[in-house]
């Protein structure tokens, strides 16, 4: 998978409008992609179903909903944002077009024990209504997002995709390490609740290590991974989430 490639075609579908047919072998092959998704720790249980929109409390047109759950453990928000952008991302190379959906619900909020996180609406889509430039969609300047050298890398994952494009993250290069942060503006208040926003961005940051990681290796670099608890209550503007250490190519 050419996960770099789709970066620049992926978009959020908010309405599906005009859309094809999904077949039952565009779902097999789905299925078979989330068999080969890698977690950001393994140790987490998670379970990836796929089930008719209509059978949620999204309606935003989609033909399916992809709903994820999880143990409540450790990370495991950032775990399943990890895990979920790398299909949405198969989902873009596949043409099938996608909508993270933060505020949905499913019938089921537990499937084997595990707790419904977050799921992706998902429809069959023709190939020009994808994103076609991806450097007019809306985000913050580099400057508020990146500190130090941008590595050619900054440009481009500047345009991961966050609930409310809230873009809650910050990278400090200090020459051979990159050290990602969580921000949260202090007493800065949107139209979400602080601990839903607190949910979301958490989901947020491990879509944003995805997109990082498929930079870094889109252009060459090698590194070493470190990741921390994200425990702030926000009270803080910087939480440390990870750093990657010894950049080299
Ligand atoms: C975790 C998460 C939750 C989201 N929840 C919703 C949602 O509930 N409703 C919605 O319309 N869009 C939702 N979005 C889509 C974002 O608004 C969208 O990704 C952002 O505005 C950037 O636009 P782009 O995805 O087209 O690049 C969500 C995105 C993420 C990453």
């Amino acid at each position: 998978m050419d996960y770099y490639k789709q970066i620049f075609k992926r978009k959020s579908f908010h309405i599906f409008k005009d859309t094809d047919t999904l077949t039952g072998d565009e779902i097999k092959k789905l299925k078979d992609f989330i068999k080969t998704v890698k977690p950001l720790n393994g140790e987490i249980k998670t379970e990836i179903c796929i089930v008719p929109e209509t059978e949620t409390t999204c309606k935003r047109g989609g033909q399916y909903c992809i709903l994820f759950y999880s143990e409540t453990k450790d990370e495991y928000l950032r775990n399943i944002g990890y895990m979920g952008e790398q299909i949405d991302l198969y989902l873009a190379s596949q043409d099938i077009g996608a909508l993270w959906f933060g505020i949905g619900k499913p019938k089921n909020m537990q499937v084997n024990g595990l707790d419904y996180v977050i799921m992706i609406s998902i429809a069959k889509m023709p190939v020009d209504k994808f994103r076609k430039d991806m450097f007019k969609s809306k985000r913050k300047p580099l400057s508020e997002i990146w500190n130090g050298n941008t590595l050619g890398i900054a440009e481009i994952v500047r345009f991961t995709p966050s609930a409310c494009n809230t873009q809650p993250w910050i990278v400090e290069n200090s020459g051979c390490d990159l050290t990602v942060y969580r921000f949260k503006k202090p007493g800065k208040r949107g139209i979400m609740p602080a601990d839903k926003v607190r949910y979301y961005n958490k989901i947020d940051m491990g879509i944003f290590l995805f997109m990082l990681e498929t930079c870094l290796e889109h252009e060459n670099y090698k590194y070493d991974r470190t990741l921390f608890a994200d425990t702030s209550d926000d009270s803080i503007e910087q939480t440390l989430i990870a750093k990657y250490n010894h950049l080299s190519k």
